[in-house]
């Protein structure tokens, strides 16, 4: 999804600007481009591609400017191409402006300002904002010091849709004006110099504090300060945020590829989600929940909405949420909840799962959710994301920043997470036996020592991807929780590896998808589920009559020369199991995509951040 940075200080410009989108790349991209304001002009250099390509361009390294704005695009209106990269000027050149999100309405703008005379050289919906400030500026007869605030401002209330946008104008070059409404933007706070960007990696390196802006928020940045105003232009207070996260935190830290790096890291991951969650004696902890056993009993309904990944997280949720709550628990994907009308209303307990906690759908599908009196619970890796601002509670995973695209431990500190809150909920409403909750509390102390040693498989899984990295279909199979981590093994492998794969219930092959089974077809097998592993043996039998090369998970004692490869993972209570037994699908699903000699943490087509509906 698009990213922005922005500078204003006293260092020369364009490195940082590049430095900062260099960063953002993980976000995915189709174009980039820089503005810097120097010697009282605008200078914009931008082009199609790789943000490395912008060092070719002529003139780049000679730009001494201490202000300016840049940007990575990801084509929504208009292709992607140098035209419709960004920054875009107004017609006159007096002002530039970077956004990420969609302008709804912007047909109808351009329409207003082509009656007005204004011209259009690009396809994007973008270029109407410079063109609308400048059209405000100049009607505005006072020149004072708020005149370009008042401008933006007047021109944000005309646009309808989601953005984050920076604007500088070469009338006020000490000055840079940020807004944000439903899009991600952050505010880096230095000595002398302010850095503003889409999420906080690309600038850490720069500065540890930050000022999160609100939606609907205005700020003007100048080299010593940063003043935010509402959108009636009433000042408002913001708090310093310290962020602890390192800027080589945000590194590879030595692997390959970020998504390695972060599979790796997941059993320190699922230590940090655990934190302090889990005393050793007392109940389960949150700082910042305080639900009530009248509360927890008066739920009829749990919904927990998500998209992609998050949404898999949240099929494992239900299950131990009906289990241990006994309470009514439904998975929606966000981008459908938010039009289905679902019936809701103050006795709906809503969570919502998000790693960046900026995707749209979800978003939305939470304001819905509000609106119909519900009470709304995000679950986040990312403090200060939109989600959490606008949820009546938040909890975080702290599973540290995910740069890969594809998402690896954000799914496991997520549904640790899960587990954790279904334990509260159930000590709280006393809906399950003392005994079981604290056995499945040690057995949750006890994951990241079982991650670690599904992670010792590693070897065994990349010499099986080497057999089968060439094929075109697999399947992937389950029945119960092994069902939703089967879901799970298929999208890693799908997005990754550009190989087709479908998830089935391992019962359900029979009714239909076993007629594509034949020769040379690889079929992934999960059985950890004590009680349905013989059942799923039997159609995994099925289609080793049919051909299929097959690839089990499992944490039970199978024959070994029944299939073409087991992977053994330690036992764990099956409510917990898809944490462990993810771990050999997402190494399966990155060593496919090695061997295919793909880029494993920009898949194609595919953004980090989903910001647009
Ligand atoms: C897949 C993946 C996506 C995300 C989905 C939701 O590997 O990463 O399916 O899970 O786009 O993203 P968040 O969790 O940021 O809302």
């Amino acid at each position: 999804m698009c990213g922005i940075v922005g500078y204003i200080g006293t260092q020369k410009a364009s490195p940082i600007l590049i430095n900062g989108l260099l960063r953002l790349e993980y976000r995915g991209y189709d174009s980039a481009g820089i503005g810097v304001l120097e010697n009282g002009a605008i200078s914009v250099m931008k082009d199609k591609g790789r943000v490395n390509n912008l060092y070719n361009i002529d003139g780049i390294n000679d730009l001494s400017g201490t202000i300016g704005i840049a940007h990575t695009r990801w084509a929504t209106h208009g292709v992607p191409s140098k035209e419709n990269a960004h920054p875009h000027k107004d017609n006159s050149g007096e002002f530039a402006v970077v956004h990420n999100g969609i302008i709804e309405n912007y047909n109808d703008l351009r329409k207003f300002l082509t009656d007005k005379g204004y011209n259009f050289y690009s396809q994007t919906d973008t270029e109407v904002i410079p063109n609308l400030v400048h059209y405000y500026y100049h009607q505005d007869e006072k020149d004072d010091e708020q005149r370009l605030l008042r401008a933006v401002n007047n021109a944000c209330k005309d646009l309808k849709g989601s953005y984050a946008i920076e604007l500088i104008s070469k009338e006020h070059p000490d000055m840079m004006i940020v807004v944000r409404k439903d899009s991600p933007l952050v505010i880096g706070k230095g000595y002398k110099e302010n850095y503003i960007s889409s999420d906080i990696p690309a600038i850490l390196s720069f500065t540890k504090d930050f000022y999160l802006i609100d939606d609907n928020e205005i700020a003007v940045l100048t080299r010593e300060n940063v003043e935010f105003y509402n959108d009636n232009l009433e000042k408002v207070d913001k708090k310093l945020e310290s962020i602890e996260w390192s800027a080589t935190a945000a590194e590879k830290d030595g692997y390959e590829d970020y998504m390695l790096k972060e599979i790796y890291e997941q059993p320190n991951a699922i230590r940090e989600t655990i934190g302090s969650r889990l005393p050793e004696d007392g109940p389960c902890y949150f700082e910042d929940l305080d639900f009530s056993k009248e509360y927890l009993s008066s739920i009829n309904k749990i919904y927990i909405v998500a998209c992609g990944t998050a949404m898999h997280a949240g099929l494992v949720g239900k299950n131990m949420l009906e289990k241990l709550c006994k309470i009514n628990t439904e998975v929606d994907i966000a981008s459908e909840f938010r039009y289905r009308d679902p019936i809701i209303n103050e006795k709906t307990l809503c969570l919502f799962i998000s790693q960046s906690g900026e995707t749209a759908d979800t978003i939305a599908a939470l304001k819905l959710a509000k609106s119909k009196g519900a009470k709304t619970l995000a679950i986040s890796n990312v403090i200060g994301s939109s989600i959490t601002r606008e949820a009546d509670y938040s909890i975080y995973t702290h599973a540290g920043p995910e740069i890969a695209v594809a998402s690896t431990k954000a799914y496991t500190s997520q549904v640790v997470l899960i587990a954790i809150l279904a334990i509260y909920f159930a000590e709280i409403l006393e809906s399950e036996h003392y005994a079981i909750l604290k056995d499945l509390k040690q057995e949750v102390l006890s994951l990241p020592a079982k991650v670690e040693n599904a992670l010792k498989s590693n070897k065994r899984i990349q010499d099986f991807a080497r057999k089968v990295y060439n094929e075109k279909d697999m399947f992937f199979l389950g029945r119960g929780v092994d069902q939703t981590v089967a879901l799970e093994g298929s999208l890693k492998l799908k997005e990754i590896s550009y190989i087709h794969s479908e998830a089935y219930a391992a019962g359900e092959l029979k009714h239909g998808p076993i007629a594509l089974v034949e020769k040379g077809i690889t079929v992934v097998g999960i059985l950890t589920d004590p009680k349905l592993v013989e059942k799923s043996i039997s159609n995994i039998q099925e289609v080793i009559t049919r051909g299929a090369k097959t690839f089990i998970i499992t944490n039970q004692e199978l024959p070994a020369d029944k299939f073409d490869m087991i992977i053994k993972v330690p036992e764990v209570n099956p409510l917990l199991s898809p944490i462990v037994s993810v771990v050999p699908l997402q190494l399966f699903a990155y060593h496919i995509s090695k061997e295919k000699g793909l880029d494993v943490d920009k898949p194609r087509n595919l953004a980090k951040s989903v910001t647009v509906e």
